[in-house]
Parts: C-alpha cells; sequence; structure tokens
C-alpha cells in the first residue's frame, strides 16, 4: 500500500518547497486569512491542503490524507494524473486561450472526441456545471419553440425534489433545499417539481408545454440516492412519447464514477442531452458541456449562447486527455469492481452506528445514526485519522475516492470509518 501511515517522513509531499510557495507560513495562518479576507459560503473542515497526488493530498503541516472526496468527483482520475498534465503542460506551451472568434486547433477535435464517447453528434463547450445546467435549459427552451412549437413563452421544465444543479438564480429556483434556495427571490419561472423516483408523478407533471425533463440519473448532493431501477427507463419511455427531452445532469455521476461512463448506462437509458463537468476538467481546470443530438443541440445559432472561455484550448487539450482515459474502459471498470469492495464493507457497518447504505459504483452515501454524530462530526474525526470526506445533509457522510485509489487503500479507509464509529459508541 502506498503511503497510509499520515506522519511517516518518506510520505511527505515529495520534496516540493510547500511552505515556499504558500504564501502563508502555517496552516493556521491560511484558515485565518481565508476566514478573514473570504466570503463564509463554505464551511470546510481545519484541513489546509498544499500537495496531491493520485489518491493523496498532504497538508501544510506534512500530514497526510487519503482524498475520499475527491472534489465531488471532479478528481475522478486522482490528483495530477500523469497524462493530464502532460496535455495541459503541453498546450500551455502551445496556446491557452483564443476566445470563440476564432477555430483553434483542439476544439474541433475534443467536441468530436467527447460526442463520439457519448454516442451524440455535438458538444456546446462551457466551464462550471452550473452554466452547463444553464445552457441545456436554454437548449431545450429553444428546442421547445421551434422544434415543438411551445407557444412563446409557455416552455416548461420538469425537476425532481432534492435536487441539485448548481447555484445560479434559475438553478435555485428550482432547488428545493431551504439553504440553496431561500432568500434569493424573485425566482426563475418555468419549473414543476416532482418527487424524485416517482414515474407517475413525472407523467401528470408533463403537459403540452413541458419541452424537458431535467434529472441526476443519481442524486449527488442529497446524499447519492439511487432511484429504483424502473425510474429512468420509465422516464425515457414517458418523454419519449410526450415528445419531451430527458436531460442527464451527469456532471456528478457520470465520466466513470458510478462503475459506466454514464450513470445513465446502469439503468440502460440513453438521454437526449448529457450535461457534463467536473471530472471533465482531469481535475486541472474548470470544462463543462452539453452533449447531445445535432436534431436538439443544432437549434443554436452564431450568438444566441456563448462564453469567452468555453472550449478554450487549454480546457480542450485537457478534455481529450479525460477523454482517451476513459475510451480504455480501465476506469469504469475500476468504479464497478472497488464499488462492491466498499459497499460490501459498508454494509458491515449496518447496525454499528450506520443506518443506511446507497451506492453506485465508487460512490456512496452513509447515513450515521443522528444520536450517535452529525455527518460533520463524523468526518472531522475522519481526518484527525487520515481520510477525507463530506458530509451531507446532517447525517449523511458521503465517499468519493479517486477512481485511482488502490483497494488495500479503499479497506484503510473504511477501517478508519469503523473505527471513527466504534469511538463514538464509546
Ligand atoms: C449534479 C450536479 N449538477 C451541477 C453541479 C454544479 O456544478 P458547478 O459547481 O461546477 O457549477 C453540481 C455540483 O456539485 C452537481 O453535483
Amino acid at each position: 500500500m502506498r503511503g497510509y501511515h499520515p506522519y511517516t517522513g518518506s510520505h511527505r509531499h515529495g520534496g516540493t518547497g510547500v511552505r515556499e510557495l504558500s504564501g502563508a507560513r502555517s496552516g493556521t495562518e491560511a484558515v485565518r486569512l481565508a476566514e478573514d479576507h473570504s466570503t463564509h459560503n463554505y464551511h470546510p473542515l481545519p484541513v489546509v491542503l498544499a500537495y496531491g497526488e493520485g489518491a493523496w493530498v498532504t497538508d501544510m503541516e506534512g500530514k497526510r490524507y487519503l482524498d475520499c472526496l475527491a472534489a465531488y468527483s471532479a478528481l475522478n482520475f486522482g490528483h495530477r494524473h500523469p497524462r493530464i498534465l502532460a496535455a495541459a503542460r503541453a498546450q500551455l506551451d502551445r496556446l491557452t486561450l483564443t476566445g470563440r472568434a476564432f477555430y483553434h486547433d483542439q476544439f474541433g477535435p475534443f467536441c468530436q472526441e467527447l460526442a463520439e464517447l457519448a454516442g451524440m453528434d455535438m458538444v456546446l463547450p462551457m466551464n462550471s456545471g452550473a452554466e452547463a445546467v444553464e445552457s441545456a435549459l436554454k437548449v431545450a427552451r429553444k428546442w421547445g419553440y421551434q422544434v415543438k412549437r411551445v407557444p412563446d413563452g409557455r416552455a416548461s421544465v420538469v425537476v425532481a425534489e432534492n435536487n441539485f444543479h448548481g447555484r445560479t438564480i434559475s438553478l435555485v429556483s428550482f432547488s428545493t433545499d431551504p439553504v440553496t434556495h431561500d432568500e434569493y427571490g424573485p425566482y426563475t419561472p418555468g419549473f414543476r417539481i416532482v418527487p424524485y423516483g416517482d414515474a407517475s408523478a413525472l407523467t401528470r407533471a408533463i403537459d403540452d408545454t413541458t419541452v424537458a425533463v431535467l434529472l441526476e440519473p443519481v442524486q449527488g448532493e442529497a446524499g447519492v440516492i439511487v432511484p429504483p431501477p424502473h425510474y429512468l427507463p420509465a422516464a425515457r419511455e414517458i418523454c419519449t412519447r410526450r415528445n419531451v427531452l430527458l436531460i442527464a445532469d451527469e456532471i456528478q455521476s457520470g465520466l466513470g464514477r458510478a462503475g459506466a461512463t454514464f450513470a445513465c448506462e446502469r439503468f440502460g437509458v440513453v438521454p437526449d442531452l448529457y450535461v457534463l463537468g467536473k471530472a471533465l476538467g482531469g481535475g486541472v481546470l474548470p470544462v463543462s458541456a452539453v452533449v447531445g443530438r445535432r436534431d436538439v443541440l443544432g437549434v443554436l445559432r452564431p450568438g444566441e449562447h456563448g462564453s469567452t472561455f468555453g472550449g478554450n484550448p487549454l480546457a480542450c487539450a485537457v478534455g481529450r486527455a479525460v477523454v482517451r482515459l476513459l475510451r480504455t474502459g480501465e476506469y469504469q471498470a475500476r468504479a464497478r469492481s472497488l464499488g462492491q469492495r466498499l459497499r460490501a464493507r459498508l454494509d458491515e457497518l449496518v447496525g454499528q452506528g450506520v443506518t443506511e447504505v446507497r451506492s453506485l459504483g465508487l460512490w456512496a452515501g452513509i447515513d450515521v445514526h443522528p444520536a450517535l454524530a452529525t455527518g460533520r462530526e463524523v468526518c472531522e474525526r475522519l481526518a484527525a485519522k487520515g481520510v477525507l470526506a463530506k458530509d451531507t445533509h446532517g447525517s449523511t457522510v458521503r465517499l468519493a475516492p479517486p477512481l485511482v485509489i488502490e483497494a488495500d487503500e479503499l479497506d484503510w479507509a473504511v477501517d478508519r470509518l469503523a473505527a471513527v464509529l466504534r469511538e463514538l459508541r464509546g
């Protein structure tokens, strides 16, 4: 096993001059600067990271941690994957930004290769995940007016309860989480919210104005909620029957995490539009995209949508490296087999302080008994033992390690979780 003793000198940050580069003298000072000078819109664990490699990160004091969050699946290929870094470095030495006023030599190949990976025709490149979801919604409305012939201004989109699609005004308008939603009104109209996993409710919500159903194939931020097996196939069937676009937000679930290139594949479903982000940027920079068929994405005309940085040369070079990694199928297979191992180990903890485990691929939501501890407390104790994970919704701990993690490292992380639960149970 590579480096599971958090404090051993040989496993420190590979000799890099962390302190010299950091701009803060200590972890404590770095936290103070952040707290004093940044908005408090996150509540990070008190860990100041300065170095990362593969599944491991090192803090300013040289303590090592196994990263079991992987930047919410943005680090599916681990920290600083050599192939991704090589592509980024090569591109840094050639051309980094053009704007879309000109073509550049990475753009066409990136779009073609990503479309091919998805079995689709076209790509609309963006930067952040939220931006890509917004873009998919704009495309769906345009398609609704031009192709489905919905009366102007009447288009509706059906979304699910407990969704998380990002933080823009329109996306928080249809969030059912008060923390995400409240006090950002007036809200964008045109969205209908139905319970997740309930195909009949979906059917009832659709009418002649409906242009799209927007779903996460697995709800990540809600706590890794895996829908019943019939749900996505039923949603596909309803959308086809009612001439409605099925938009799969695979920003967190896609690109290997769920044990397939797309989580939709695990349910035998092909959506009309994929929304991708996070891991598409290889853990290097924000890269997102909407991927779909020509008859849908083809509705956009010059000037109708865009982004200064979307599809820039550096992003495309990195995105192409990501597509090349995914084409091997290796990461999807790792997520599937390691995921089974993780699930078996986590199931042993049910009744030992854990009330429920949900998972798909290498991605798990673990509900801790509320009387025992909050998810946050568990994550703090895990961090002290050298494992980084993230709580969500009070009592859930989410595990989404990089897909390059080794089986014995994964076992080690679960052993640490078991030890935390034992401590808490006294
Ligand atoms: C399913 C899903 N959609 C959209 C987003 C938003 O992505 P970003 O934070 O890059 O805007 C996220 C982020 O967690 C997500 O999980």
